[in-house]
């Protein structure tokens, strides 16, 4: 019985995303118009929560999964199921929430790509879209959403609205 229930609290243990995936590793997602702000969903964190930006003050639950190196990948909230998530293909569009929903290897918008210059794509996106922080605006709760990867005025990840230096976090 003892047994069972430790081998039962270990596989629930697993499910969480507390220790870095391989070939991941653990980040904030600082937003390149005030690297002050990063990207957290809104709180109570649970399934279909909208994101936001927030002062980074240095929380465990503020970081993310990511691929260490750009292309592919998933994006999960730390110590959680969740990951970020730009919901159905017909929501691909400029303006879009970004929520964090429960980890899915069948949910389309959990899949992502680090293009390497600070922008994030929706994966499979046409027009690409990637995450941005809406107007602009470094402001607590002020909304992260979807936004063409073509920037405004056809600048690429020079506009600082889509571009999210990555921080690598190694103090917890
Ligand atoms: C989480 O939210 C998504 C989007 O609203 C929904 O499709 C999904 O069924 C929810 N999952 C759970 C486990 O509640
Ligand atoms: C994970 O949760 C544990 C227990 O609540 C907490 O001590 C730890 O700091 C958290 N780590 C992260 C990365 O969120
Ligand atoms: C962050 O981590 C990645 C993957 O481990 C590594 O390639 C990169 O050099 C690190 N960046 C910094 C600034 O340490």
């Amino acid at each position: 019985m003892l047994a069972t229930t430790v081998l039962a609290l270990a596989f629930a243990a697993a499910g969480l995303a507390q220790t870095v995936p391989a070939g991941y590793r653990k980040v904030y997602m600082t937003s390149n118009v005030d690297t002050k702000f990063i990207v957290v969903p809104k709180t109570p964190v649970k399934n279909g929560t909208t994101t936001v930006v927030q002062t980074n003050t240095n929380k465990p639950g503020d970081t993310w999964f990511i691929a260490g190196t750009a292309g592919k990948t998933k994006i999960y909230l730390s110590n959680t199921t969740l990951c970020m998530d730009a919901g159905v293909k017909t929501a691909w569009k400029d303006m879009a929430n970004i929520y964090v929903n429960e980890c899915s290897d069948t949910a389309v918008g959990q899949n992502w790509v680090d293009m390497g210059d600070g922008r994030i794509q929706v994966d499979g996106s046409s027009p690409a879209e990637c995450i941005d922080l809406q107007y602009m605006r470094a402001t607590a709760n002020n909304p992260v959403g979807l936004y063409a990867c073509a920037g405004l005025g056809n600048t690429g990840a020079k506009d600082k609205g889509i571009n999210w230096p990555l921080v690598n976090v190694t103090a917890f």
